[in-house]
């Protein structure tokens, strides 16, 4: 599904800024894989070289075997929209918009007829326990409910990939763990691959596989096994070991 090949970034500007340095790791389909690093360890940069929205430096990002980056602009524009979903700590959504309409706003950018549109949007909303909140506008729903929008919006499209950069972020607990259940039965049922940038041991126990970076490089790799707990605990200690604040409290998405 996904191949990072010897892949380093370097931040060109008055402080040159090596971010990443030759990361490599490949994901399956259907995996649901967990990055976890200190702030500033380069999550954030990673996964928007996954996400077509930055290109690294050397090395290369396949998808399916493609490398996204040689395709031409609208050529990528559409494979961002219909192979990866994304979601992001803020949410993202669009304040003038009701949630129904933010939904569906991958469906308008393809020009799908309204009915259709509605009718799609229906069937997730109904997944993801949001019907009841379809006519309400972002600024009436709370957290946990916007980040479940959030979440519809990206896989209207049902795409093969889904990239969340700490989703549960700006969650209280109750809200993270329905998030990270909502995200473990699309991974299960639709067999969506997934990878999740967090610093929560607790989402990150949802995962099958954690990779851990620090200071741009490949630090260590976990396996989930059998038990989330025994798999949280070792999350933690791998945590402690890898040092740094752990948290990421930067709210700013550069
Ligand atoms: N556009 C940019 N220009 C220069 N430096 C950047 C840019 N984006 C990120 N960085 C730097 O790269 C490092 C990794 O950032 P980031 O990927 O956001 O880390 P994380 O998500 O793990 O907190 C940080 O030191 C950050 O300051
Ligand atoms: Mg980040």
């Amino acid at each position: 599904m996904l191949e990072v090949k010897q892949v380093s970034k370097i931040y060109e500007g008055k402080i040159v800024y090596k971010a990443l340095n030759d990361i490599n790791f490949s994901v399956e389909d259907g995996e649901f894989v967990g990055i976890m690093g200190p702030s500033g360890s380069g999550k954030t940069t990673l996964l928007n070289m996954i996400a077509t929205i930055d290109e690294p430096t050397t090395g290369e990002i396949l998808i399916n075997g493609r490398n996204p980056h040689r395709l031409k602009k609208e050529e990528l524009a559409k494979f961002r929209r219909r192979e990866l979903g994304f979601v992001f700590q803020d949410f993202n959504l669009l304040h003038t918009l009701t949630v129904e309409e933010n939904i569906v706003l991958p469906l308008t950018l393809d020009g799908k007829k309204v009915k259709e549109m509605k009718e799609k949007a229906q069937v997730i909303a109904e997944k993801l326990g949001i019907t009841s909140i379809m006519n309400k506008r972002t600024y009436e729903i709370s957290g946990g409910q916007a980040q479940r929008v959030a979440v519809a919006r990206a896989m209207i499209h049902v795409p093969k990939m889904l990239l969340a950069d700490e989703p549960t972020g700006n969650l209280d607990s109750k809200s993270s763990k329905d998030v990270m259940e909502m995200l473990e039965s699309i991974n299960k049922n639709e067999r969506a691959t997934m990878l999740l940038v967090t610093h929560d041991p607790q989402a990150a126990s949802y995962c099958d596989r954690v990779i851990f970076i620090r200071d741009g490089k490949f630090y260590s790799e976990i396996h989930r096994g059998d038990y989330r707990q025994a798999f949280f605990q070792r999350i933690i200690d791998t945590l402690s070991l890898l040092g740094g604040d752990g948290h990421d409290l930067s709210q700013i998405r550069v």
